[in-house]
């Protein structure tokens, strides 16, 4: 059995939630009272706690902030119809937390620690837990190096925080993307597949100029050849093509995501055929232009199931069927979204 740890619980003097409208709730703008903090020093993981929400000391010098050696996750709770709050797929999270941070040369997070720091912070928090249609729990783990140090080595101390926001969906409506041909999110043998910060940094030049060209989003390609798609913006990308579920490979410049992964699974228990493999944009636009590629969906947990209305490629808009008579996706979201509120029977023991 796994020991309890003892973590120091701190509370805030006033909570906020009397000041906070359920009914706007922007992503990852409201945070709750509390946050879960631990740090790691001299090799062993150290001072659990959770504090009121609010600023972490730290010296000018610390290498995340020069060398970006910092990573971090997304996962949801949900308010269930009992009242109680169930976590999806929460160890699916946890190991692709550590993939990361393997990858970034740091340090490993116990599972004991991310999961009992997890419980104690939603339980503290656990009004913040909304309970409107599509409404959940926004977690955000995140590690980053603390050395105050300018050599560039891997940090010895780095800080791991939980941070919980309310939120409602992402994206409020069908998206206009653009096949990206000239920058790239990630390269072969680099950190694509990792959720460190750096991946995202080097998007937002690419996405504000998109968003200038009157965009929402982008879709990257490879970054040798430019013809293959990778994913849109910070999701996946899952097609619907002859009625199969197709979407790219994973691989060292694609996320390993636990909603493509979900959204994999429902489709072949509803017997849907799923092909996982390299997806041209020629494919692409001649699936749209002859009508075989029905429906494409960007899929995460912030962006959950968000539909791609509009994709432009070269200079051309291409429009895909209205979204309302997506069945295929459409279906798998409502399966998805059911699990997740306690809707549907959990069979594949994803709600914890
Ligand atoms: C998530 O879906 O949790 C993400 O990581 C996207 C986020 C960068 C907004």
């Amino acid at each position: 059995m796994t020991e309890t740890l003892d973590i120091k619980i701190t509370k805030a003097e006033q909570t906020r939630l009397a000041v906070t409208d359920f009914s706007e709730l922007p992503f990852g703008k409201v945070f709750t009272d509390h946050m879960f903090t631990a740090d790691f020093e001299n090799g062993e993981w150290k001072n659990l706690q959770v504090l009121p929400y609010g600023p972490i000391p730290m010296s000018p010098a610390i290498s995340a902030l020069h060398y970006g050696q910092a990573i971090f996750e997304g996962l949801k709770a949900y308010r269930q119809p009992d009242g109680k709050i169930s976590v999806f797929r929460a160890n699916k999270n946890f190991e692709r937390f550590n993939k990361s941070a393997d990858r970034m040369s740091m340090p490993a997070v116990p599972e004991e620690i991310f999961m009992q720091g997890l419980s104690a912070l939603i339980q503290i928090d656990e009004k913040w837990v909304p309970s409107q249609e599509n409404y959940s729990l926004y977690i955000r783990p995140v590690m980053f190096a603390m050395d105050p140090y300018l050599g560039v080595k891997a940090s010895d101390s780095y800080k791991f925080v939980l941070l919980t926001t309310p939120t409602g969906p992402y994206y409020s409506k069908p998206l206009k993307v653009k096949i990206e041909t000239e920058f790239t999110r990630a390269d072969e043998g680099g950190v694509g597949f990792a959720k460190t910060a750096g991946n995202y940094a080097r998007s937002l030049y690419p996405f504000e100029q998109a968003k200038k060209e009157g965009f929402d989003q982008l879709i990257w390609t490879d970054s040798v050849t430019h013809e293959f798609i990778e994913e849109a913006g910070t999701a996946n990308l899952i097609f619907v093509i002859n009625g199969k579920l197709v979407t790219p490979s994973i691989r060292s410049t694609v996320l390993d995501g636990v909603t493509r992964d979900t959204i994999i699974k429902l489709a072949e228990e509803a017997g849907i055929e799923v092909e996982e493999r390299r997806v041209s944009v020629k494919e692409v636009i001649e699936g749209i232009e002859n009508g075989s590629l029905t429906e494409a969906f960007a899929a995460g947990t912030a962006a959950t199931v968000t539909q791609i209305g509009e994709i432009g490629y070269k200079g051309n808009i291409y429009t895909l069927t209205d979204s309302a008579s997506r069945t295929v996706s459409n279906g798998i979201a409502q399966k998805l979204n059911d699990i997740r509120y306690g809707l549907a029977p959990d069979q594949f023991g994803w709600n914890w």
